[in-house]
């Protein structure tokens, strides 16, 4: 039972600043090979989580003050960023962090400065099998790109580190909804053939428990809910306060009503 788990956050607080704490009693568990949903509201403490399990916390004067995260049996609260980094937990972070004055393919060999950019061949086909339009723009400065391909680039680097364990602050943020369905569709691909886990924080909560094995929901720095993805969807307050018809599900009724009329006119 035990070693089906990869990652265990054990009641953690973390507080900034030495202020009170903006995590309170934080414990959850990410199994081999899944991908875990971590939705909550702007605030409520999720790239916070993920910043103590990748130990960048400490970046932005942020400490756990109270328990313990073990990833594979080992303790890791306490290891700097780098050491977390080498042992395959690797950080996509929200926002733009490209570098613009750099080729994409330049890009996405900075991801294996972890280790040392060896055989990095192997790991550029890997990234170009799951992001083609990486492949097809490989020689472009990656500020020329669009924002749904800087996100592809964020994550192929994050590839090229072979992690395994991948976390990922609101992949979808800022994203047109086709493109949120494309970046979720290939992340759970690479889950499904690499194995890889995943922790994934969103606040476009329908496309996270799609494709999500597991979620947590947060509420003020706590956990609120806690229960398989098809379980949230089912659980009528996460349905009243999370679940609001997407856009992207008003988009494909929308086609399927023109799609319907079509066939109707044709039949
Ligand atoms: N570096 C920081 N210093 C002080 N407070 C912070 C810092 N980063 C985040 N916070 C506070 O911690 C809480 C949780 O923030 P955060 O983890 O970023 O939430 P989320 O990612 O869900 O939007 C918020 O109240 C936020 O204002
Ligand atoms: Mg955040």
């Amino acid at each position: 039972m035990e070693n089906n788990i990869k990652l265990r956050v054990n009641n953690i607080s973390v507080a900034y600043s030495d202020s009170i704490p903006v995590l309170k009693d934080v414990s959850l568990i990410v199994k081999k090979g899944q991908i875990v949903a971590l939705i909550g509201s702007n605030g409520s403490g999720k790239t916070t989580i993920l910043n103590a399990i990748s130990g960048l916390i400490s970046h932005y004067d942020g400490k756990i003050i109270y328990g313990s995260i073990n990833y594979e049996g080992e303790d890791i609260h306490s290891l700097s960023s780098r050491l977390i980094t080498l042992k395959g937990i690797i950080q996509v972070l929200k926002g733009r962090q490209e570098f613009r004055n750099l080729t994409i393919e330049e890009n996405l060999k900075v991801g294996t400065a972890s280790r040392n950019g060896k055989n990095s061949r192997k790991d550029l086909d890997l990234v170009y099998h799951y992001f083609p339009a990486l492949f097809a723009r490989k020689k472009l400065l990656a500020g020329s790109l669009s924002g749904g391909e800087l996100k592809m680039l964020v994550i192929g680097r994050a590839l090229m580190a072979r992690p395994q364990f991948l976390l990922i602050d609101e992949p979808s943020l800022g994203l047109a909804p086709i493109m949120v369905r494309e970046i979720f569709r290939i992340i759970k691909k690479i889950n499904q053939d690499q194995c890889i886990s995943l922790m994934i924080s969103e606040q476009n909560t329908n496309m996270a428990f799609k494709y999500a094995h597991y979620g947590y929901v947060m509420e003020y720095g706590k956990i609120a809910y806690a229960d398989s993805t098809e379980e949230l969807r089912n659980n009528p307050d996460i349905k009243a306060s999370y679940l609001a018809p997407s856009s992207i599900g008003a988009i494909e009724s929308y086609r399927n009503s023109k799609l319907y009329n079509l066939r109707k006119r044709w039949l």
